[in-house]
């Protein structure tokens, strides 16, 4: 626990964050930070925090401000830096309460402020916006669609690392195309947005999305058209009997329940270097569990049946995926503020298969008592 100057610390957050602000940073000698930034609920409107800590995400009401960053303070975080706009940063030091204002270079500001600024922008991607429904004509984004703005932002920002290391692997050919697919793309939000990026590189590329309904991918082909993408195609197929086509990156959002494992196995055979998978729900394990369960005492409540398979079924497609040579991460991609199924499973393909792994999945299956689907990837990808 780190003594602090309160009052005074209250004092400098009253001055200078009563208004609005770019993002706070704050540090603790190890170098590890909280990074804060404002945003809106999307059903009340009402003004929220987002603090981020490595894989944690947490929101406050904005009203809790100075009792937050007391907290994080005594915490350890005592070393604040307030980006407050037009290059402008305060620093306070919580454990005397003293402010300096610095003014920074644009560059440098950008750079302490946590860099996380919206990557998709009404001002450099306004007709993509529009075209896919974010945006409307008169340029204003609704409270409806801030919640997919925002998402979309956030997996585009987990995506750029992954992607640059695609892009600046060395590769045999001269003449390399960087293949993504979106599977059980939808209205195909994420596609739309990679081949935005990826043109905004000047990287030959080509975005393929899939869905078993017609009616999206018909929209997503009019979409399409109307920006002149021609390096997107689409198809209409469940992702199994889709075609089998290169991928380097495989994206995958909130496929429904199997879907998942089906994106998940139909990445994988294809060779993909990495996928970007976000579930959603997990109604077959939780079935499963519904029958017959090892561990019964975690299925008497129905919501404690419908966490602990949540979080069986994709530790389970983790570690597949880790036994198939994958390094995987499970990370949360966005606030749970802007959807409730914002963990997003990281995986990079890494090295050859691991036998053992595939041991203790197996092992894994077993005590718990469940076949999930995913368990189809090792025959699926068998030689691959
Ligand atoms: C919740 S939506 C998500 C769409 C999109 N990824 C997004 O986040 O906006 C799930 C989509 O998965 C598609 N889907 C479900 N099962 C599928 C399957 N087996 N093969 C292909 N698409 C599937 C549905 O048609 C639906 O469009």
């Amino acid at each position: 626990m780190v003594r602090i100057q309160e009052q005074k610390l209250k004092r400098q957050i009253r001055r200078y964050l009563s208004d609005s602000f770019k993002s706070l940073v704050l540090e603790n000698g190890s170098g590890e930070n909280w990074l804060l930034t404002l945003d809106r609920h999307p059903e009340t409107q009402a003004a929220v925090i987002v603090a981020r800590h490595g894989e944690r995400t947490v929101v406050h009401p904005r009203e809790q401000l100075e009792d937050v960053l007391a907290r994080l303070s005594r915490d350890g975080f005592f070393k604040h830096n307030y980006m407050i706009g037009k290059g402008t940063r305060v620093k306070v030091d919580a454990r005397y309460g003293k402010a300096k204002v610095q003014q920074l270079e644009e560059t440098a500001w950008k750079k302490v402020s946590g860099g996380r600024e919206d990557i998709i922008r009404p001002d450099n991607a306004g007709n993509v916006l529009k075209a896919i429904g974010i945006m409307k004509e008169n340029g204003s984004i609704s409270a409806r669609e801030h919640k997919k703005y925002k998402q979309i932002n956030d997996f585009l920002r987990v995506c750029k690392p992954v992607l640059d290391k695609i892009i600046n692997r060395p590769r045999k050919t001269a003449d390399f195309v960087l293949e993504v697919s979106d599977l059980a793309c939808g209205n195909s939000y994420l596609a739309f947005v990679l081949a935005w990026y990826l043109q905004s590189l000047k990287l030959k590329h080509r975005v393929h999305g899939i869905d078993s309904r017609q009616d999206v991918i018909d929209r997503s082909i009019r979409r399409a058209g109307e920006l002149s993408y021609s390096q997107m195609s689409f198809e209409v197929a469940s992702l199994r009997e889709s075609t089998d086509r290169d991928c380097h990156l495989a994206v995958s959002l909130h496929g429904c329940d199997k879907a998942t494992d089906e994106a998940i196995i139909k990445a994988v055979v294809a060779g993909a270097e990495a996928l970007m998978i976000v579930p959603c729900c997990q109604n077959e394990v939780f079935l499963q569990l519904e029958k017959a369960s090892a561990f019964p005492e975690l299925c008497k409540q129905s919501l404690y049946r419908r966490a602990y398979a949540t979080v069986l079924t994709d530790s389970l497609r983790a570690l597949a995926l880790e036994a198939l040579g994958y390094k995987v991460k499970v990370l949360e991609f966005t606030a749970a503020l802007h959807t409730s199924k914002s963990l997003m499973i990281r995986a990079e393909k890494a090295r050859g298969p691991q036998p053992q792994l595939k041991r203790e999945f197996q092992q894994s299956c077993q005590k718990h008592g469940v076949k999930p689907a995913i368990m189809a990837i090792f025959d699926a990808a068998d030689g691959v």
